[in-house]
């Protein structure tokens, strides 16, 4: 996910500043709040594919499993075994209106450190669960360290960085989501050859990062934005001081410090989200969210193994199939990283869009024709074909909808709903990260290899939604969107002629917006 939560980087006015140590430790600590997310994202579907744990905690799903009368694509189909993925996004889809409150009032290092915390109970009761109840809970606290991580720590990288490496790290988000998921996989292959414990391991090990997560929120220092937005003004400068290596802050520091003045007189965000003049974001924002889950990219991302599984490859073999998909994201996010100023959002978005249809039309006639319901395993051949199918689908996801569904929303709102914007963007990515952990395996049982021709159908829809909706952010500085952007476009122009009234009286106040992408969510 979450592909960097992140604010982009304003263009504009480059203040005096150093690369430091301080900055580079900083960052990569507050990264493995990726990890972390990506981590519980790969780990659930290799752990529910796990003999040893089925019978522990889902034993009629077991049995069902190893029925030779059962259909192949209803093996996995119940809902309990849904909710201990699911039930992780529903928590932290909550949490996200609570940590909007805690990044805001009480700091993003505070934030961050409660996150960890979350994350640390939460592996706690995985690692030692008994019974399907501590697993549960376990999951929703993990949920909650989830919903805190994912938004004060996109929002630390982007204001504790200098503004020339900001972009870039707000793909390294994207970036380590992907690593923690790939990591995921890597444990499930060898931890699935542990009896009767290995699922144990890999549910624990996921306090590696979330221990590096808590120490780095103890020992990094909060964000100038966020001291000054405090009115801890004086502690703030000296921050700066520190992190940008120079003495000469005065102007970065006058920024902020009108950022946060004008971010202070926004009575309500939220409702200020829903006028005629911010529409455009706001419903390119949610679509987004929606568009990136119905790639079907999580149906993979959490129910690969047992997936390949379904379609008759053993144990191992699923295992390390993910494996390779976990690889192809983690590569395939690079290419982004590279092409996304050059080439743009859109050919990205709608390379992806032929790509995805393709690869995923053909598993569906493929999977049509050869897996019939009792059937017996996929030769070796098919089975093959199917793999370098899911990657071709999952590399043009990762270069595409996986990083820019984050990207895009995070540099199209204007300042004075960034914050609010933000948190609506997560909120309704968790919801429907949710509704496919909580559906899919269900939907595979009812429709079987159709559900790949259901997905499919959705990436035709999105891209004649980027076709014709969704304008080019690349290379626009993001105080000059509503100007370059949003006025030039030959369908959202109509909805900023009443920038006068609109604001009442904000918009002129906030021409200036912060470098610092400063939004005080
Ligand atoms: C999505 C996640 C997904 C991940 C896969 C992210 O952008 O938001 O839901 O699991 O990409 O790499």
């Amino acid at each position: 996910m979450a592909g960097g939560f992140s604010v982009a980087a304003p263009a504009g006015v480059q203040f005096e500043a150093k690369i430091t140590p301080l900055v580079i430790i900083s960052c990569i600590m507050a990264a493995t709040g990726g990890l972390m997310f990506g981590y519980d994202v790969g780990i659930s579907g290799g752990v529910t594919s796990m003999d040893d744990f089925l019978i522990k905690f889902f034993p009629a799903v077991y049995r069902k499993k190893h029925a030779d009368k059962e259909s192949n694509y209803c093996k996995y189909d119940n809902q309990g075994l849904q909710l201990f993925t699911s039930s992780l996004y529903l928590a932290g889809l909550t949490a996200t209106f609570f940590a909007s409150y805690t990044t805001r009032n009480l700091g993003r290092r505070l934030t961050m450190l409660i996150a960890g915390v979350f994350f640390i109970v939460g592996v706690i009761f995985n690692g030692a669960a008994q019974n399907l109840a501590m697993l549960i809970v376990g999951r929703i606290l993990l949920g909650c360290g989830v919903g805190f991580a994912n938004q004060a720590v996109p929002l630390f990288l982007s204001e504790i960085a200098p503004t020339r490496i900001r972009g870039g790290l707000n793909i390294l988000f994207q970036l380590n989501i992907t690593i923690g998921i790939l990591f995921a996989n890597l444990i499930n292959y060898g931890a699935a050859k542990i009896h009767p414990w290995g699922w144990r391991l890999s549910l624990s090990l996921a306090g590696v990062p979330a221990v590096l997560l808590t120490l780095g929120a103890l020992f990094v220092t909060d964000t100038p934005n966020s001291l000054i937005e405090r009115g801890r003004l004086e502690e703030g400068k000296t921050v700066l001081r520190k992190i940008r290596g120079v003495e000469n802050v005065e102007p970065e520091f006058n920024e902020i410090v009108e950022a946060s003045r004008i971010a202070h007189e926004v009575k309500h965000p939220f409702r200020n989200l829903l006028m005629r003049r911010n529409r455009p974001q706001l419903v390119i924002a949610v679509l987004l969210q929606i568009f990136q889950q119905f790639t079907g990219i999580n149906a993979i991302m959490f129910y690969a193994p047992v997936l390949f599984n379904t379609l008759g490859f053993n144990s191992d073999a699923s295992l390390y199939s993910a494996v390779i998909t976990g690889a192809v994201n983690v590569l395939s996010t690079l290419v982004s990283v590279y092409s996304v100023d050059k080439v743009g959002r859109r050919l990205l978005l709608l390379e992806a869009g032929v790509q995805m249809f393709l690869s995923q039309a053909l598993v569906a006639v493929f999977l049509g024709i050869k897996v019939t319901d009792n059937s017996d395993n996929l030769s070796n051949g098919w089975a093959i074909l199917v793999v370098v199918l899911i990657c071709t689908f999952i590399s043009s996801f990762a270069w595409s909808w996986g990083p820019l569904g984050w990207l895009i929303p995070s540099e199209t709102f204007p300042l004075e709903t960034r914050s609010a914007g933000q948190s609506v963007t997560v909120c309704v990515n968790l919801l429907f990260t949710f509704v496919i952990a909580q559906s899919f395996l269900s939907m595979l049982c009812h429709m079987k290899y159709g559900i790949f021709a259901f997905f499919a159908g959705w990436v035709i829809i999105m891209s004649i939604f980027v076709l014709f909706l969704l304008p080019e952010t690349k290379n626009v500085p993001i105080e000059e969107m509503t100007e370059r952007v949003w006025k030039q476009h030959w369908y959202w122009k109509r909805f900023m002629d009443d920038d006068e009234q609109a604001f009442n009286g904000d918009t002129e106040k906030n021409g200036r917006i912060s470098p610092n992408g400063k939004n005080g969510v």
